[in-house]
């Protein structure tokens, strides 16, 4: 299957219109049923026919970005160490699907460079986070690299980190961005005005402190996605709220209940 590629720098898109299904994000892939942000991961969201798939870019001792969620390699490798500690070499030569099951041994931590390949030859998206440390620099090779694979189209950077985002504003202006939130911020319009992102995406426990905020950065042209729910009873809650994408673990779920219950 190859999916159609988005064309983000329109932007305006990812505010969902009036009876526009949800948009999914594959959260680190299919990763309810495959290891987390692995290659096997990526092809069940894409052979569920969802074509946006979240990342974790962290980068290694010499600087290759790596995909990768944790600090440390310990839990979703058969390695042990810190990712920044570790090489691209030695990073090449763990194992990242047998810790999930044994079907999926020989998955690898994959380079940036390496999903985005991926994506080129067998399609879909990516909602790039930019995860953990990095500096200005790391920024920039992430930034490279995905101009290098000529993805600048088909990737939404996003961060906790606001200094994150005003480097990746800086090197490449026409990325779209989102802010990732556990809380809300005092006043989430005047952040996301200021850091001039697309969407604002906060916890479904953020959300829940005030759903009326998805009005209001609508009101400012503010996308809003919920992370990282898997349960339909929440995805019926959020779809009534308003807001316009759920990132999930269960993709090929919540693809499923999205077109059933239109
Ligand atoms: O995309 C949202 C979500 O990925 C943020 O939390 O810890 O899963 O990276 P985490
Ligand atoms: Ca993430």
């Amino acid at each position: 299957m190859t999916l159609t590629p988005v064309d983000t720098a329109a932007g305006t898109h990812f505010l969902r219109k009036p009876g526009e299904p949800l948009r999914i994000w594959a959260h680190r892939g299919g990763s309810s049923s495959a290891p987390e942000n692995t290659a096997a991961s990526d092809e069940v969201a894409r052979r569920a026919g969802v074509d946006w798939i979240e990342t974790d870019v962290q980068s290694t001792k010499d600087g290759v970005p790596v995909v990768l969620h944790d600090a440390t390699v310990d839990r979703t490798t058969n390695g042990t160490g810190e990712i920044r500690s570790l090489t691209a070499a030695q990073v090449a030569e763990l194992d990242a699907g047998s810790w999930f099951a044994p079907a999926f041994a020989g998955q690898r931590v994959r380079t940036l460079v390496q999903q985005l390949d991926g994506l080129r030859a067998r399609g879909g998206n990516l909602l790039l986070e930019i995860k953990n440390v990095h500096t200005r620099d790391s920024v920039g090779r992430i930034v490279d690299d995905v101009y290098d694979r000529e993805m600048s189209g088909r990737v939404f950077v996003q961060s906790f980190e606001p200094q994150h985002l005003r480097w990746v504003r800086e090197l490449a202006p026409e990325l779209p961005l989102g802010l990732l939130r556990g809380v809300l911020d005092p006043d989430p319009v005047a952040i996301a005005k200021d850091l001039e992102v697309l969407a604002y995406n906060p916890s479904e426990a953020a959300l829940q402190t005030r759903p009326g905020i998805v009005a209001e950065l609508h009101a400012a042209g503010v996308a809003v996605n919920i992370w990282t729910v898997d349960n339909p009873t929440s995805w019926r809650a959020l779809e009534r709220a308003g807001v316009d994408g759920i990132i999930t673990n269960r993709p090929a779920e919540l693809a499923g209940w999205s077109a059933a219950t239109r």
